[in-house]
């Protein structure tokens, strides 16, 4: 049996886990999470690391004192944890409350001096971003920013001539995402913050990393060179909700979103949640270590992803997948299956154990069909006959196996009773 992963302060990096199929989670749980992309489990090594500052260890980072100051380094240890996973330095890393502050923070605060200034400026963002980043355009639109939203093709994917020709000598920032929630398509970031650069070296890039951070390698220094902003979210790479982190390059001006204290090098005001942080800070080195020592990861957690997809094609007829599935995370599949309606599928599905969503979780249980499949092309009948399966490194072939006899039995019950 090979010995558990040590992180450098000894402590163990994974929970020591049974070889049969049967994760601690599962065993308790009984059910089958197929929802990653809306939240990730905290990994038990992540509790272990937080702990502490809810108790021993409290203390404000601001404070002088040695309670203060012990977590003031916890707070450093953790932003250094953060920038070795994006191979950035730890000052270009804001700890935030999330992936929508983040994505918030990038727009607002880099446009916000336009505004001030009564300067025209124009954003250029895609018709298939999170809410965090589209609502936060569609509000800064209304104060007078002029914004281009990128129609994808019908894989999902933005093309780069479309940037190209959406590029004005007004343009001050390109947010376009990563790794999408819905599809798990990837975008070429690298090469469009390239392009933007190119046009106008002034041109700021953002990405939304939300979903790819953890899955895909993050080289701030390398293919991301020319990538500004990048927002991550805790609660998608098995830290808690409610904490995040944008990286802000060295010398990009922002605008802070709220008032106060000088925290975070004035870019975000506020005592910082040191539990959380410090969360974030073991969950990038447990990702760091599952991208990099640990390179089979993916292309294990790819191979499940993949085995239930091919699996769902072949015991499904009229099933399709949306989106590219050459660039794609790891983790994603996007399926539709003609004549369903995902929701009751979902239902159906949440009764036997299975846990799957229909587009974004903040969208789940609402009406309206996903953006992002409707701005791909699909039909508001095909968007609403698609489900949205995401696995998590948790995730066991026992599981997919499971989930590969459960979700063509509950197709065909609708379909019959349809
Ligand atoms: C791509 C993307 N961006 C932003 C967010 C928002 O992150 P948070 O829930 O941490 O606010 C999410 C969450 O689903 C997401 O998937």
């Amino acid at each position: 049996m090979t010995q558990p992963h040590r992180g450098m302060s000894g402590v163990r990096l994974f929970p020591q886990r049974p070889h049969h199929h049967d994760t601690l989670y599962n065993q308790k749980m009984q059910r089958i999470y197929l929802d990653a992309n809306a939240t990730t489990p905290v990994l038990p090594a992540v509790v272990e690391a937080m702990l502490p500052y809810f108790t021993e260890s409290s203390g404000n980072p601001s404070s002088a004192h040695l309670s203060g100051q012990r977590t003031r380094a916890a707070v450093e240890r953790a932003r250094t944890a953060v920038a070795a996973l994006l191979h950035c330095t730890a000052k270009e890393v804001v700890f935030s409350s999330g992936g929508t502050e983040s994505d918030n923070l990038a727009l607002t605060g880099v446009l916000q001096t336009y505004l001030d200034n009564h300067e025209p400026a124009h954003l250029i963002t895609t018709q298939i971003e999170h809410h965090a980043v589209l609502y936060a355009a569609e509000a800064l639109e209304k104060r007078g920013i002029r914004v281009t939203y990128l129609a994808p093709n019908c894989e999902g994917l933005i093309e780069t001539a479309a940037l190209e020709a959406a590029l004005t000598p007004e343009t001050k920032l390109i947010s376009v995402m990563l790794a999408n929630n819905e599809t798990g398509v990837i975008q070429p970031i690298g090469k469009i913050a390239r392009i933007a650069k190119a046009f106008n070296p002034a041109i700021l890039v953002h990405t939304d990393a939300v979903q790819a951070a953890g899955k895909l390698s993050l080289d701030m220094d390398g293919e991301f060179k020319n990538v500004d902003l990048l927002s991550l979210s805790g609660h998608k790479m098995y830290a808690p909700q409610g904490t995040g982190a944008l990286f802000v390059r060295s010398g990009v001006q922002l605008m802070p979103l709220q008032y106060g204290g000088p925290q975070e090098r004035q870019r975000r005001a506020g005592t910082e949640n040191v539990p959380g942080i410090v969360a974030l800070g073991r969950a990038s080195e447990l990702a760091a270590y599952w991208l990099n020592a640990n390179a089979s990861s993916f292309s294990h957690l790819a191979s499940l992803r993949d085995r239930l997809e091919q699996g769902l094609l072949a015991a499904i007829p009229g099933s399709h997948i949306n989106g590219n599935t050459t660039y794609r995370a790891p983790n994603t599949t996007n399926i539709r299956f003609a004549g369903i309606d995902a929701e009751s599928l979902l239902i159906a599905l949440d009764m036997q154990g299975i846990a799957a969503s229909f587009g974004a979780a903040c969208q789940s249980g609402a009406t309206e069909p996903s953006h992002v499949l409707l701005a791909m092309g699909l039909t508001p009948t095909e968007a609403r006959s698609s489900l949205r399966l995401s696995l998590s490194r948790l995730t066991t072939p026992y599981e997919i196996d499971r989930a590969l006899q459960i979700i063509p039995a509950a197709v065909a019950r609708l379909r019959s009773v349809a």
